[in-house]
């Protein structure tokens, strides 16, 4: 059975709303959480239109969101964080694991137990004076294959309105729930109880937040608990906390991958179709390309997904993968007409934006949206702006929510309950040096050595120097549930299963520059080129010559057609200097180090290739 998101969109009547559930496991959980936090109500979401406008109402009255003028933006909101509550709090992110060992140097760790006890003491009485929604939601298409079904108990009716847009959220999960499918258990509150201990009632503000924060993975239990924020990443717990935290973990125990990827369809002029999945670390284009408008006459890009996908191989001894999201939680400064055309069409109304600023006729605006400012806005902590401010009028992290179904290039089939079958990997970094715009892995092994080593430059290293490298492996640095290298080794393990049916892998890098400190390759539409050439390396037509970090295009091998770029700029973009290469795998040698023993023998022996090939 297939069902959609819209069918969840029943219309809901607010009278019939259940007030319990028949699975004594749901109802114990709900009853226990509600004792801790002491919420006012307890409100069981259905995930109807009806349900979502209740909310947004109850939102604009109180001041929490403001409505856009419906003629520009219909049925579309704003929020305006706390100053404080921006961003995923990275430093308060736990995964507690039984064993230290499996949260690896990469995240911080805290004993299980006694994180339990402290997460007890901040959640008593959290919810005193709010409402406490129960949101059932599905990863995934409801019932398919690498679908997976969760509960997010929270007291902030923002965070349920976004999780009805980022999710397949609604009635029909609880009744799969009370039929005995699997769920996983979150709870997020977001600090700020309105009544005191000793019953003192307090008004609500604008963002309630609380400034200790904490974000808590129990991966052996498959739990989430977050408190203190209610930003997107912090507070939709379906998304980082979940479908990657989590999921990663339930990956590594049955043998399938949860990753930061966006998933395309990509169709040839001659109607080939294929999908390519992504992994690029955050603010590095992953909901750029996935949108992305192809500048080379004949082939046409889909979306499936911009950020998260899941990954399993299929019968046919292929990796399918799905995108477990609904929505877009996309970042808003720098999407525009001219970057990304596609985003900013799919945000014609039903759309949540959250730290953009507000124009004098009630839309919104954001820097890169267009051009030129308005002459006069509200910036996103509600103070009036204009160009000469000197400061911008958008948070740098502010977002939209969005239904991928409003997006205008969503592929027919993104709901496929299966997925689709994966022909491409890709992997890409901000990197100023060193890594050219694509070269293709040797092997699955060498791919792998590619996703491990994404990294940018911390600071504007010069043409040619390696700076200090910000490593990102896979972009699942901030979102890796268990021991880094267990996960390369996990990988390797895919890859071995899969055999010839795997995907190849490649590398790309839109962000070299140019001894003038510029960008070399125009990016955005014209990454289609590169597209092209490894669509044309799958299906064997296109040369490439072997070098010792992987197989880059031959002579004339990539399409630069219309383009204008120089042939200096050309081979700026593939150039490897010998000794930059070598400094950069001592630098990694040194990161490999910091896992000990963990690092499979593979990469080592990966990297040992490279400088052996550089040496030669
Ligand atoms: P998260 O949603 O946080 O995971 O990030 P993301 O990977 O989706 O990043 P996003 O697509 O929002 O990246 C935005 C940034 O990358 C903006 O600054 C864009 O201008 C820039 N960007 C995207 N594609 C390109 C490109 O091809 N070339 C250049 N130079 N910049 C690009
Ligand atoms: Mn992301
Ligand atoms: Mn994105």
């Amino acid at each position: 059975m297939t069902l959609t998101n819209s069918s969840l969109q029943t219309n809901g009547d607010a009278d019939s709303k259940r007030t319990g559930s028949t699975d004594p496991n749901l109802q114990a959980w709900v009853d226990e959480i509600a004792r801790l936090t002491e919420p006012d109500a307890i409100v069981w979401c259905d995930g109807s239109k009806r349900e979502a406008n209740e909310l947004s109402k109850l939102l604009v009255a109180s001041g929490q969101l403001i409505r856009l003028n419906p003629e520009w933006r219909p049925n579309s909101f704003l929020a305006r964080t706390d100053p404080k509550d921006v961003a995923r709090v990275e430093g308060r992110t736990f995964i507690c694991s039984t064993d230290e060992a499996d949260a690896g140097p990469t995240n911080n760790w805290a004993e299980p137990s006694a994180m339990r006890a402290e997460l007890r003491g901040v959640f008593a009485g959290s919810m005193r004076g709010r409402t406490m929604y129960i949101v059932p939601f599905s990863m995934g298409p409801l019932g398919g294959p690498i679908s997976q079904l969760g509960v997010e108990i929270t007291d902030s009716p923002y965070v349920v309105l976004n999780m009805g847009i980022m999710t397949r959220m609604g009635e029909t999960v609880l009744t799969m729930i009370e039929a005995g499918d699997p769920w996983v258990h979150t709870v997020h509150s977001v600090g700020y109880p309105l009544v005191d201990q000793s019953g003192i009632t307090r008004p609500d503000v604008e963002w309630p937040c609380n400034d200790d924060k904490y974000i808590v993975q129990f991966p052996d239990t498959r739990e989430v608990w977050s408190y203190g924020s209610g930003y997107g990443g912090n507070a939709l717990l379906s998304k980082k906390s979940f479908a990657l935290r989590i999921a990663s973990v339930m990956g590594r125990d049955e043998g399938w991958l949860a990753e930061h990827m966006l998933l395309i369809k990509l169709i040839s002029p001659e109607g080939g179709v294929f999908h390519v999945a992504a992994a690029f670390p955050s603010a590095c284009g992953k909901t750029n390309l996935s949108m992305l408008r192809p500048t080379i006459p004949g082939w046409q890009v889909e979306t499936i997904g911009d950020d998260i996908a899941w990954l399993r191989q299929g019968e046919d001894g292929r990796l399918w993968a799905i995108n477990p999201e609904a929505g877009f939680f996309g970042v808003a400064p720098g999407t525009g007409e001219t970057t990304n055309p596609t985003a900013v069409s799919t945000m014609w109304g039903n759309t949540i934006f959250t730290n953009v600023a507000l124009r004098d006729d009630g839309d919104v605006w954001w820097e890169g949206l267009t051009d030129k400012a308005p002459e006069h806005l509200i910036d996103w902590q509600g103070k009036d702006w204009t160009p000469g401010s000197g400061r911008t009028a958008a948070h740098p992290n502010s977002r939209f929510t969005v239904a991928a179904a409003q997006c205008p290039s969503i592929a027919d089939d993104w709901e496929a309950a299966g997925g689709v079958p994966i022909d491409a990997i890709v992997f890409g970094g901000r990197r100023a040096t060193n890594v050219p715009l694509v070269a293709q892995a040797r092997s699955w092994k060498h791919g792998v050595f590619m996703g491990a080593t994404i990294s940018s430059e911390k600071t504007a290293a010069a043409d040619g120097i390696v700076g200090e490298l910000r490593r990102d492996p896979f972009a699942m640095l901030p979102f890796c549930g268990y021991n880094m290298a267990d996960y390369w080794g996990h990988w390797l393990k895919v890859g071995k299963e899969l055999g010839t049916n795997a995907p190849a892998i490649f590398q790309v890098n839109w962000f070299r520059k140019g001894p003038d400190g510029n960008f070399i390759w125009p990016g955005f539409g014209e990454n289609s080129r590169v597209l092209e050439w490894m669509i044309r390396r799958i299906e064997g037509t296109a040369d490439a010559v072997d070098t010792p970090i992987g197989l880059l295009p031959a002579e004339d091998g990539l399409n630069l057609d219309g383009l204008d770029l120089s042939k200096e700029a050309v081979d700026q973009l593939f150039a490897i200097d010998q000794n930059s290469w070598l400094a950069e795998c001592d630098l990694t040698e040194e990161y490999f180090d910091k896992f000990g023993d963990k690092v499979p023998p593979a990469l080592r022996a990966e990297l040992a290739s490279v400088r052996y090939h550089l040496k030669d």
